[in-house]
């Protein structure tokens, strides 16, 4: 007989409501708990999303007393350390959301508490879901590119920059780099097969979110709305990402991977004020190689797919409890994505070359 898979829910504002949903959908969890800082809002998620069965809680170390097989962490960035370490040392398996933390060393100190545990820690990336991604990694990882040298990623939004927690430094750690940065970077290197980040020069601004004229908290933004890196990769990888949450551009262009046999262009899905937006989503693909001397250009077609990719994150972190099988998108390869975001800073504030020093 199957199993029933305890779960508990700590942070319960906009994305808890998606993982709520997502668990709901499968005969073999229940929902036992939810935690929020917020006095009175577990207990409105509660009734909200009809999990009667849930107890409430304002301290998520409460919720963490109870037996769980496995908790999802959907506070802002900044808890997700504390929360994560916290689920896992007290043996839950855990999904965080992205991005990982606030910092490396937060990041790190979630991959030790995990190895110590034996407890999984996942980080949700729902884009990997998309049949899509894997396609692009199945490309790149074919050898049909050669060996890859150069890629370039990211992407932006015209407009589309968040407010409240995501636009606070003490609380985001990032702005667009952790918000929706750290999906193409993910993109990128899972393709890649996650190599380690050596080098990064970087540099970030503001010049939007700081502006009343175009955000209406710009008294309260101290992070970056844009950034662009060149960071070196183990394997002698070049690896370009810039990103934006505001400019005066339609598009900041598409994903590239450039090998010594092929290159792949992949170009974002989306269209108006949103336009080139790189969160994840793949639009159509171009392979570019030589055939008889020939320059050839091939269409790589969208799989449409109809998946729901937050549903596919959920369920895949419940089959990773019950079958015990590895995190589906471990902590310990995130932490070269965490890596990246805090070396773009670090290098940004010098305004130099950093080097990202890694366990
Ligand atoms: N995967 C995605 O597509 C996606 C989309 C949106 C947000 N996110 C991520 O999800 C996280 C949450 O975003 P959101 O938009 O739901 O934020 P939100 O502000 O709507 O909700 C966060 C909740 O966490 C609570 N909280 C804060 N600290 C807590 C603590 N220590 N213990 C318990 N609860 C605590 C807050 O009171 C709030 O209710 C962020 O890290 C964000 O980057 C991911």
């Amino acid at each position: 007989m199957t199993k029933t898979i305890r779960i508990g829910i700590i942070g319960s504002g906009g994305i808890a409501r998606a993982h709520a949903s997502a668990y709901r959908k499968l005969s073999n969890v229940e929902i036992v708990a939810v935690a929020d800082s917020i006095e009175g809002k577990a207990q409105a998620f509660i009734q909200q999303e009809q999990l009667l069965n849930a107890a409430p809680f304002d301290d998520h170390r409460k919720l963490l007393e109870l037996e769980l097989d496995g908790v999802s962490v959907c506070t802002p960035n900044f808890a997700h350390h504390e929360t994560s370490v916290n689920a896992l040392n007290a043996g839950k398996h855990v999904l965080v959301e992205k991005p990982m933390s606030v910092t490396l060393s937060q990041s790190i100190e979630m991959v030790d508490a995990s190895r110590r545990s034996g407890k999984m820690l996942t980080v949700g990336f729902q884009p990997r879901y998309d049949p899509n991604m894997s396609l692009i990694k199945e490309i790149v990882q074919s050898g049909k590119l050669g060996s890859v040298y150069f890629v370039e990623t990211g992407g932006g939004r015209r407009r589309g920059m968040p407010g409240g927690t995501f636009i606070r430094k003490e609380l985001a750690g990032a702005g667009a780099m952790a918000d929706i940065g750290c999906y193409s970077l993910d993109m990128a290197l899972h393709a890649l097969g996650y190599p380690r980040p050596l080098t990064v020069s970087a540099y970030t601004s503001n010049h939007f979110g700081t502006n009343p004229k175009y955000h209406k908290e710009a008294a309260h933004f101290d992070v970056e709305d844009f950034g662009v890196a060149m960071i070196r990769l183990e394997g002698d990888i070049v690896l370009n990402y810039k990103i934006s949450w505001a400019m005066h551009m339609d598009s900041l262009g598409a994903t590239m991977f450039l090998g010594t046999d092929a290159g792949l262009k992949v170009t974002p899905a989306g269209t108006g004020p949103w336009s080139g937006v790189w969160d994840g989503s793949v639009g159509s693909m171009t392979l570019y190689n030589d055939i008889a001397n020939q320059h050839i250009q091939s269409t790589i077609p969208v799989i449409e797919h109809g998946l729901n990719l937050f549903d596919e994150k959920v369920k895949d972190f419940v089959a990773a409890i019950q079958d015990d099988r590895p995190a589906p998108i471990p902590g310990g390869e995130i932490l070269y994505n965490q890596a990246i975001i805090d070396g773009v800073l670090r290098s940004a504030a010098s305004k130099r070359e950093v080097t990202i020093e890694l366990p």
